[in-house]
């Protein structure tokens, strides 16, 4: 039900003829304060066409008010405010809530067609880091944002795994690595090795001749070079997914820049067609002086491609390969200038699908106010902060609730979710601080607090023991229940918000305050009492239940029925 819509016809009673019924629609408010009612009209600007005062307008509108969601109007000022009718508001809403469950707040934007979301994209060889969880967690929760918006999205996981550092790698295993040490922990060996390359790369530099070399064999398909940039993907890859494993996230594909290595002529070639590329001390590049970008950079002067190279092929495989309506890329903000030079260059060869590629950047992430880099070893492995938090969880569901059943698992649940919700509840460019025993809280604005309102909402229905007769009209009116219904029923809205901008925060918050409402509602109203309003009570619970858990599953964060 389109209450602006309700209100909107009415005030078009009487000046359709000044203003159209679309026109009223969009200048429709919500007020300040609750005084001034659910939705308000500026009579202003009519003030001139009408040659009347706008208190005067404002008057006329509401005597013509006639309309059963509308239990009062009345002129306030210039204002004419509306007062929604709150039986039948609550009514209508639960209703809608439960016939429709899963699909309320669905929308038909997307009508089937794909949208590519590029996400996590770790490099190979290197600890994933909490950058690479943002990406991860952002990336699927506007996948599923997506979704609910009716697009097909399609998770590409385009993994770092080219470039000079491979040859650098399989040096330095060749002359301090073994075979089981890479086994044991791939990922911290692999990483020793790499910063021990470097270490005596400053005493000796022939060493960076020979990574040159080696990486030259691979280019070149060298049997062994091979064999081992492989075998450091393969044994990457089975830390990452245990990772991915952890927080419940799959993906369609990963092909990462490796798979673009005999993709890249044809763009090249088509670059140079189009008579767009300069030759720069030896150096192909598009200057992109006109987007006020530095030049882009697509062959060196020895002819090696480069990070923007790959990306030009990866766009153009992904718009042959997928069609897509849109190409999302979940990256980092450092990262802007690169995708501004890929869309530009596009742009440059007049693909019309250059608007549809779209970076969706991030903030950082400091540890207790100081920034994270790999180069200084100062770096916290995601998956030892996953196990904290859960070992966290797990020492507070000890504590309050110390009987229940599956308490590991709920714990995994809470714990992880925690590290979810928190990155997800900052607008996504702000920079944060992670602080673990803060985010894994029951009180506060948390994802424990949320998931704890979940169950507690679950366990008064079990209580209940009661099904809910939606044949009867739903009727609450007290206030307490009216601040939660109005969320309920603004949903669908936060949802459109959330996915046109891509802001998984605005569910974030939108959960916290349904659960922050419901809260207080609890706390103020006997809801068992087996009155004739129960059914209606039950019917509110249990929609807030229904809603907060399909806010939290768009997150990605699960919600367990008891904790
Ligand atoms: N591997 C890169 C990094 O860790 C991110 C890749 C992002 N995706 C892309 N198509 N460039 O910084």
């Amino acid at each position: 039900m389109d209450y602006k819509k309700i209100v909107a016809e009415q005030i078009h009673k009487t000046i359709s003829e000044h203003l159209s019924f679309e026109e009223i629609y969009k200048m429709i408010e919500v007020p300040k304060y609750a005084e001034q009612g659910d939705l308000a009209f500026p009579a202003f600007s009519l003030a001139k066409v009408l040659r009347k005062a706008p208190q005067a307008i404002a008057q006329e509108i509401v005597e013509a008010v006639s309309d059963e969601h509308i239990s009062k109007a009345e002129a306030m000022g210039p204002y004419a405010n509306f007062f929604l009718s709150k039986g039948k508001f609550a009514d209508e809403t639960l209703h809608t809530v439960l016939e429709q469950r899963e699909d309320y707040g669905n929308f038909d934007f997307g009508q089937g067609r794909n949208v590519v979301v590029d996400m996590s994209s770790p490099n190979i060889a290197k600890p994933m880091s909490m950058g690479h969880l943002r990406s991860t967690v952002i990336g699927n929760a506007i996948v599923n944002l997506e979704k609910k918006v009716g697009y097909n999205p399609i998770k590409v996981n385009h993994l770092g795994d080219w470039g000079t550092q491979f040859g650098k790698l399989i040096v330095a295993y060749k002359k301090w690595g073994t075979k089981e040490a890479v086994e044991q922990d791939p990922i911290a060996e692999l990483l020793r090795l790499y910063v021990k390359f470097h270490d005596e790369a400053e005493r000796d530099s022939s060493l960076e001749d020979e990574g040159r070399a080696w990486f030259k064999k691979l280019e070149d398909g060298d049997a062994e070079a091979e064999e081992l940039w492989n075998w450091f993907k393969s044994e990457s890859l089975k830390e990452f997914n245990r990772v991915y494993d952890i927080l419940g996230i799959t993906f369609d594909s990963y092909n990462g820049e490796a798979f673009y290595n005999d993709k890249m002529d044809p763009i090249v070639e088509y670059l140079e067609n189009n008579g767009i590329t300069t030759i720069d001390r030896g150096a192909t590049v598009v200057h992109l002086d006109k987007y006020d970008l530095p030049p882009a950079l697509i062959k060196k002067s020895d002819g090696a491609t480069l990070y923007m190279t790959r990306d030009l092929a990866a766009a153009n495989y992904r718009k042959n390969t997928y069609d897509f309506a849109k190409c999302i890329y979940v990256v980092g903000m450092e990262q802007s200038n690169h995708f501004k030079q890929l869309k530009a260059v596009l742009k440059e060869l007049n693909l019309p699908w250059s608007e549809n590629i779209v970076h969706i950047p991030f903030g950082l992430i400091t540890l207790n106010g100081k920034k994270l880099s790999t180069r200084k070893g100062k770096i916290i492995l995601l998956e030892g902060v996953l196990k904290e938090a859960t070992e966290l969880a797990l020492k507070q569901i000890e504590a309050k609730n110390p009987s229940l059943e599956n308490k590991e698992a709920v714990a995994h649940a809470v714990g992880v979710g925690a590290v979810i919700f928190h990155d997800l509840k900052n607008d996504r460019t702000n920079n944060f601080d992670f602080a673990l025993e803060e985010v894994v809280q029951f009180e506060g604005e948390t994802g424990p607090y949320v998931q704890y309102t979940h169950a507690r909402a679950m366990s008064i229905l079990r209580k209940a023991n009661h099904t809910v007769d939606t044949k009867e009209a739903f009727s609450l009116t007290d206030d307490d229940a009216w601040e939660v219904l109005k969320l309920i029923e603004n949903y669908p809205n936060v949802v459109r918000f959330a996915e046109e901008k891509c802001e998984p925060s605005a569910i974030a918050k939108f959960v916290i305050n349904l659960a922050q409402a419901f809260n207080k509602y609890y706390a103020h109203t006997k809801v068992l009492v087996e009155d004739e309003a129960f059914n209606s009570r039950i019917a509110l619970v249990q929609t807030t239940a229904s809603i907060l858990k399909q806010g939290l599953a768009l997150l990605g964060v699960a919600a367990p029925d008891e904790m």
